[in-house]
């Protein structure tokens, strides 16, 4: 659909940038935090840096609130830890934890920006994973208590609270995230855990709606469009598989509180038990989402997969290397493949900024819900130039084109209430530390250095704005019209 005009933005769109509690934070020891199992899996992934530092927003939060209010944002979306908050298994509150997120929330409240909280981004606590973790259902009502503690203490300035970021990704990427840990069959086991975390997300919507006056809340799930490789049926067929078992599945699950057709014939036809008991049926249809988060960065192409065809895991680009991704193959579902219309990140990322346009108007017209962006953005290889600062034109211009098709898809009748591109400082990338930056504002802080420091005051940790900063800044100022270049074509 040609309009003829730049798309608009409504009057109190929010405009922000997005972050998470592990990948920000550092101060991993500080004011009784205790460790997170992302923790331990980050330790792992050597020689890229560990979360102990991160972009040591603990200490800094100020600083980087100011430069939040210093770009204009209205909104900010960002994770607590949980084990921050209760960092043992007594389940005391850790009155240090509430006091950091209290000081950071008054610090957006007084600087007009809407804090949007996500409750859980893949940091489970190591004593709720002692004690059975994602495998037990005790943990539906540790996380009960945790979210009441968080609405109790914060909902009368936070409105906007997210449940679980990514779950379908956590539950694809079991081994890539920790939540496979410990499984001994994790093709079956990855539905139990799966409904262990719809009972989370209905435990934390209902709790939600019944603390917090006038609060909202929504699943994130990660969003990856899927386009058939070819006009083939088969291809559109397999391009509808790919859709469900990576996304669509769950975000059904969230908007009609049941578990579709589709989902509990493959359940049935592969064995699998989920571990459904007396009274889930009941929740799951309870828990009424507000609206829907969307992270989403890039496309995907499907294609035909016989079902004898050779499987094949999908390996990511783990280096910022390009060439180094490896499409997986599911036989008799589908096979991921390239996409010669698009660009590619470092790390193999299409850059499609249709993708925006095409997931808001796919979600729109499935479910008629209000939606927000809670993460897209652009990860790069980044450095200091010669002139000390950092000139992200690649950065400038995925924004650019993106926001345009988000503007596009509002144009074309969709409700999308904020924008909050990953991330507002860089921060650490879930497999690469710093060395994959998504920042608007630089960290001047390298994993190499992170790893030689024997504590964080060996740090720079300076706030270096990049050009990215200034240009965007001009945009949301502006709600949208100023583009820094001629859009229309
Ligand atoms: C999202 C996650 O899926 O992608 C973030 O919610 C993550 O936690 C982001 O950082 C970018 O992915 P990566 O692997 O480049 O850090």
């Amino acid at each position: 659909m040609y309009y003829g005009h730049n798309p608009k933005f409504p009057d109190n769109f929010m405009w922000g940038a997005s972050s998470a509690a592990w990948q920000v934070e550092g101060g991993v020891a500080d004011g009784g935090r205790t460790p997170a199992i992302i923790d331990l899996n980050s330790k792992t992934k050597k020689p890229f840096a560990d979360n102990t530092y991160a972009a040591d927003h603990y200490h800094h939060y100020k600083e980087d609130v100011a430069l939040m209010a210093e770009c204009g944002f209205s909104s900010y979306r960002f994770s607590l830890s949980w084990s921050r908050i209760i960092p043992h298994a007594d389940g005391k509150v850790n009155p240090e934890g509430i006091a950091f997120y209290n000081d950071l929330i008054n610090e957006l409240v007084a600087h007009n920006i809407t804090p949007i909280i996500t409750l859980y981004h893949y940091d489970l606590p190591v004593w709720v994973d002692e004690l059975g973790g994602w495998k037990s259902r005790d943990t539906v009502e540790r996380f009960e208590h945790y979210c009441r503690v968080c609405f109790e203490n914060f909902g009368d300035r936070v409105k906007y609270w997210l449940s679980l970021n990514e779950q379908n990704m956590q539950i694809c990427y079991g081994n890539w995230l920790g939540v496979s840990k410990g499984c001994d069959d994790w093709f079956k086991d990855q539905w139990k855990i799966n409904h262990i975390m719809n009972l989370c997300h209905a435990k934390a919507v209902n709790a939600c709606h019944e603390m917090v006056a006038g609060g909202k809340i929504g699943p994130v799930p990660g969003c990856v469009p899927i386009y058939p490789e070819t006009c083939r049926p088969e291809d559109q067929i397999a391009a509808m598989n790919a859709e469900e078992f990576t996304e669509k599945f769950w975000i059904d699950t969230y908007v009609y509180g049941e578990y579709s057709n589709f989902i509990k014939h493959y359940w049935k036809e592969n064995d699998i038990d989920i571990g459904m008991q007396p009274g889930d049926a009941e929740l799951m249809k309870s828990a009424k989402i507000d609206f829907i988060a969307v992270n989403c960065y890039r496309s995907n192409v499907a294609k035909y997969a016989p079902h004898d065809a050779k499987q094949q895991d999908y390996l990511l680009n783990k280096n910022g290397v390009k060439g180094q991704m490896v499409f997986p193959v599911e036989p008799g579902r589908y096979a991921l493949t390239r996409n010669p219309y698009v660009e590619y990140t470092d790390w193999d990322w299409e850059i499609d900024p249709s993708c925006l346009r095409y997931e808001m108007r796919y979600l729109w017209d499935h479910y008629h819900l209000p939606m927000m962006i809670t993460e897209n953005g652009y990860g790069a290889h980044e450095t200091k130039d010669a002139d000390g600062q950092v000139h992200d034109q690649g950065r400038i211009d995925y924004l650019r084109e993106h926001i345009y098709q988000l503007g596009m898809a509002i144009e074309d009748g969709c409700e999308v209430i904020a924008y909050n591109p990953w991330s507002f400082t860089d921060l650490l990338s879930t497999g690469n530390g710093m060395a994959k930056r998504y920042g608007l504002v630089y960290i001047d802080t390298t994993d190499e250095e992170q790893n030689a420091a024997k504590s964080v005051e060996e740090l720079s940790m300076k706030r270096i704005r990049k050009d990215s900063f200034y240009w965007y800044s001009k945009l949301i100022r502006s709600n949208g019209q100023d583009w820094g270049k001629e859009m229309l074509k």
